[in-house]
C-alpha cells in the first residue's frame, strides 16, 4: 500500500485526475477528437495520457482478436490501466469502439462518479462506411474481416453518456470545445477555446 494517496499525486500536478472515455463506431471520428483535445489539454500545461483501441492492442493487448470475449478483455485491461493513470494524477482519454454497455459500465464503476465522462462520439453507420479511413468497412462488406463492428458484430449506444457528440453535424474544433466546456464546468480545466 503506498503511503501516498491519488489526491496527494493529483495535488502535486495542480489538476483534478478524469478519464474522458470515448466509445463509437470505427471511422466516427474518436481518435480525431481525442487528439484535439489532448493536445488542447497539453496546451494549458495539463498532464494527459491517450489511450487508443488501436495502440493499444500493439502492446498491452496484443494477444487479443475482436471475439465478444476479447472485446470485453480488451476494455477490462484498458479501463484498469486507465484507473492507474488517474491514480498517478492524470487526465486520462480512452478512445475505443467498446461496444458492449457492461463493459463500459464496469470502466466506470473503477472510480469515481466525478472522475469518469462517458463520450459518445457519434455519427450514422452509413456516413462511417462511406469515409471508410482505413478501408476496413469495404474489406468486412466483402466477408473478409470476420466480427466487424457495425457490420457483423453489435455496438451497444450509450443510454446516458455525459457528452454525445454528433460528428455528422458539426467539425472537429467544435466537437473538442464541447468536451473542453464540460471540463471546465467540472472544474477539470480553465482552459479556454
Ligand atoms: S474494441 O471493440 O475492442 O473496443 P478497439 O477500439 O480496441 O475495439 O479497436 C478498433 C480498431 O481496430 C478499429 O478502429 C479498426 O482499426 C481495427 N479493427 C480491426 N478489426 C476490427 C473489427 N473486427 N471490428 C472493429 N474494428 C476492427
Amino acid at each position: 500500500m503506498s503511503a501516498i494517496g491519488k489526491g496527494a499525486r493529483a495535488e502535486l500536478k495542480g489538476q483534478r485526475p478524469s478519464i474522458l472515455w470515448m466509445t463509437g463506431l470505427s471511422g466516427a471520428g474518436k481518435s480525431t477528437i481525442a487528439n484535439r483535445v489532448e493536445e488542447a489539454l497539453w496546451r494549458c500545461g495539463h498532464h494527459t495520457m491517450l489511450l487508443d483501441g488501436d495502440n493499444m492492442r500493439f502492446g498491452l493487448n496484443n494477444d487479443l482478436a475482436f471475439t465478444d470475449a476479447d472485446r470485453v478483455e480488451n476494455i477490462r485491461r484498458t479501463a484498469e490501466v486507465a484507473k492507474l493513470m488517474l491514480e498517478a494524477g492524470l487526465i486520462v482519454i480512452c478512445s475505443l469502439i467498446s461496444p458492449f454497455r457492461r463493459e463500459r459500465m464496469l470502466a466506470r464503476q473503477l472510480v469515481g462518479a466525478d472522475e469518469f465522462l462517458e463520450v459518445f462520439v457519434d455519427a450514422p453507420l452509413d456516413l462511417c462506411k462511406q469515409r471508410d479511413p482505413k478501408g476496413l468497412y469495404a474489406r468486412a462488406l466483402a466477408g473478409q474481416i470476420p466480427n466487424f463492428t457495425g457490420i457483423s458484430s453489435s455496438y451497444e449506444p450509450p443510454e446516458a453518456p455525459e457528452i454525445h457528440l454528433r460528428t455528422d453535424m458539426h467539425d472537429v474544433d467544435a466537437l473538442a470545445e464541447q468536451i473542453l466546456d464540460v471540463l471546465r464546468r467540472r472544474g477539470v480545466t480553465v482552459c479556454g477555446p
